[in-house]
């Protein structure tokens, strides 16, 4: 099988910062791929360069095998890939099936005049694709901002899926999420999974990486440090793989030596409190995402 998405030796610079250095990455069909690191590794300049958001400075990026150049967002999404953000990429003041509908509305002739929005049907559409996943919102006419963190990602899922993606990116679904939230989604991401899309979710909640991804990916100031399959390796060696106290692959080429003293502050056992809040997070992003 091919990979449905792959990007090999991509790079982005902000100025004299190399935000992403040299990174490869494969994604098959049906795959989740748990892309990891602390704040400013470069997870979400990686991605950006993926779904349009920035030119790579140097790469190649493939998409069902073959190789793609991916200018803005809405080339992404017209060859069927999405880009989720928490709370973002949604129309706060639109209802639920206008949003599902946004930028793609349907059209039908009134009076064989004029064209009108089809509400009917797109209400219909809706409907149907939030049935399919099993979700659960209040009305399909209440305003996106009534609804919570993860109606809302529910929301965008959806969205996704009735446009027939074949890959999505989840930068951080379920960090503003409750505990039944952050269940549901990634229960969606399961269902997705299951139906042949391919998935990368980006998350510094390692506990809810390790249930859905098959697969890790783990970046280091812009470095990819190391790669693991999810079964093979353990929550401890993630964590030390993201501070930079075990070395990863790459450690001697980069001429880093291991600083054991990074893992204080991270919670890495599950005999916390609260185990499922169990984070690499030490700062909010101030980007949000
Ligand atoms: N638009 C930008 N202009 C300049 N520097 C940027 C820009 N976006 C990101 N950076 C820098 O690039 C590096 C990687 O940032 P990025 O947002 O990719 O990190 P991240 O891994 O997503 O972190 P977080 O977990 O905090 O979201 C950081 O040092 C950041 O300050
Ligand atoms: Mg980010």
């Amino acid at each position: 099988m091919e990979p449905i998405l792959e990007v090999r030796n991509i790079t982005k610079r902000f100025g004299g910062l190399v935000a992403v250095d040299n990174v490869d990455m494969k994604v098959y069909p049906g795959e989740v791929v748990g892309l990891l690191g602390d704040n400013g590794a470069g997870k979400s300049t990686l991605i950006k360069m993926v779904s349009g958001v920035y030119r790579a400075d140097a790469g190649k990026v493939f998409f069902g095998g073959k190789e793609v150049k991916i200018d803005n967002p809405m080339q992404a999404l017209r060859m069927g890939l999405e880009t989720i953000y928490q709370d973002l990429a949604l129309a706060e003041n639109l209802d639920v099936y206008s949003n599902i509908f946004l930028g793609r509305e349907k059209l039908k002739r009134f009076l064989g005049l004029v064209n009108v929005l089809d509400h009917g049907h797109m209400l219909a559409e809706s409907r149907k694709v939030l049935n399919r996943l099993d979700i659960e919102v209040p009305s399909l006419r209440n305003r996106i901002r009534t609804l919570s963190g993860g109606q809302r990602q529910a929301v965008a899922i959806s969205r996704a899926i009735y446009w027939n993606a074949k890959f999505i990116i989840m930068d951080e679904p379920t960090a503003a999420l409750g505990v039944a939230e952050q269940k549901k989604v990634l229960g969606l991401v399961r269902t997705l999974s299951s139906q042949g899309v391919g998935i990368i979710i980006i998350s510094h909640q390692l506990l809810d990486v390790f249930s859905v991804a098959t697969r890790l990916v783990i970046m280091r100031r812009g470095k990819k440090v190391a790669e693991r399959i999810t079964a093979e390796t353990s929550m401890d060696e993630v964590v030390g793989l993201i501070v930079g106290s075990v070395p990863g692959d790459l450690a001697n080429a980069n001429g880093e030596s291991p600083k054991p003293s990074a893992v204080g502050p991270v919670m890495t056992t599950s005999s916390r409190s609260r185990p499922h809040q169990e984070t690499t997070r030490r700062r909010p992003s101030p980007s949000g995402h």
